[in-house]
């Protein structure tokens, strides 16, 4: 895996290194026949005209010298690489198809496409002027970024449910908010629903608890009425009314509740009738 990535890494390096220095093409790119030579029309990026016709349209162009630059597809020499100065600072080297790159310092703009000169960066508030100077934006306008120009203020607000909560300055357009955000009421609806809900939930939690609590003391009230008439006839011996599923069902579901109350019935109930339960 690693040795794939490197082998990438290579690969694109090696093929940076040909693009940087122009060499993938060398001499003429288009040509026509002219008698037994060819004549070149236009050479490969980077190179030069050399001849304009001879018979190997390979030997007709050939790549800048170093240092050099050419954009044309058919001239006989290349420009020579710009060189960042004075307020210039360098961004990119320069290759046979294409020249340096310059910026300015910080606090400095660029006064044109090409970087060739800087100029002072016009602050918020401020653009550009003709002269390389800076004037603060004419009331009514703003620019919201160094070196752009002013641009009238808007005179509404992008979205319909939007309103101008500030107006415009020199470096800030009018400010808008959303409606609902803050204007519209929905939010305490909301605020009041929510603890609405909270005493809802409250409110059934309780029930449900109460409503449990007394299913349990019901239950455990009418297990004992019940237990002291199954226990009372109970013989020593066996009793042949008691049937043994009745006996077990009511061991198993009230067992808890009679372990607090120490109950010996009940322990005597099993001992008793142990054997005959399980088996049953
Ligand atoms: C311009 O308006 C913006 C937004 O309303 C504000 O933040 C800024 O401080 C204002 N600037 C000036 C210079 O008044």
């Amino acid at each position: 895996m690693a040795a794939i990535f490197c082998l990438m890494g290579l690969a694109l390096l090696t093929q940076g290194c040909w693009g940087s220095l122009g060499q993938t093409d060398i001499g003429c790119k288009r040509w026509h026949q002219k008698g037994a030579d060819v004549c070149c029309e236009e050479c490969y990026p980077g190179n030069r005209l050399i001849k304009e016709c001879g018979p190997d349209p390979r030997t007709l162009c050939e790549p800048c010298d170093p240092g050099y630059y050419t954009l044309k597809p058919k001239a006989y020499s290349c420009d020579r690489c710009t060189q960042c100065v004075g307020a210039q600072v360098h961004l990119e080297d320069c290759t046979a198809t294409k020249d340096t790159t310059c910026g300015c310092r910080d606090g400095l703009a660029c006064g044109n496409d090409q970087c060739s000169f800087c100029v002072e960066k016009c602050a918020k508030g401020y653009e550009p002027t003709d002269d390389r100077s800076c004037r603060p934006c004419p009331q009514g306008t703003f620019s919201d970024k160094s070196q752009k120009n002013c641009q009238p203020w808007s005179t509404r607000c992008p979205h319909p449910n939007q309103r101008i909560v500030a107006k415009g300055n020199a470096s800030s357009d009018i400010q808008c908010i959303t409606e609902g955000s803050v204007i519209n009421p929905r939010p305490d609806d909301a605020n009041q629903t929510g603890p609405l809900v909270l005493i809802l939930i409250i409110a059934m939690t309780t029930f449900c608890i109460t409503i449990t609590i007394f299913i349990i003391i019901v239950a455990v009230k009418h297990n004992q009425r019940r237990k002291r008439k199954i226990v009372k006839p109970l013989p020593p011996t066996e009793s042949p009314t008691d049937d043994p599923r009745t006996l077990i069902a009511i061991e198993c579901s009230f067992h808890e509740a009679q372990q607090e109350q120490g109950s010996t019935s009940t322990e005597s109930l099993i001992s008793n009738g142990s054997s005959k339960l399980v088996i049953a």
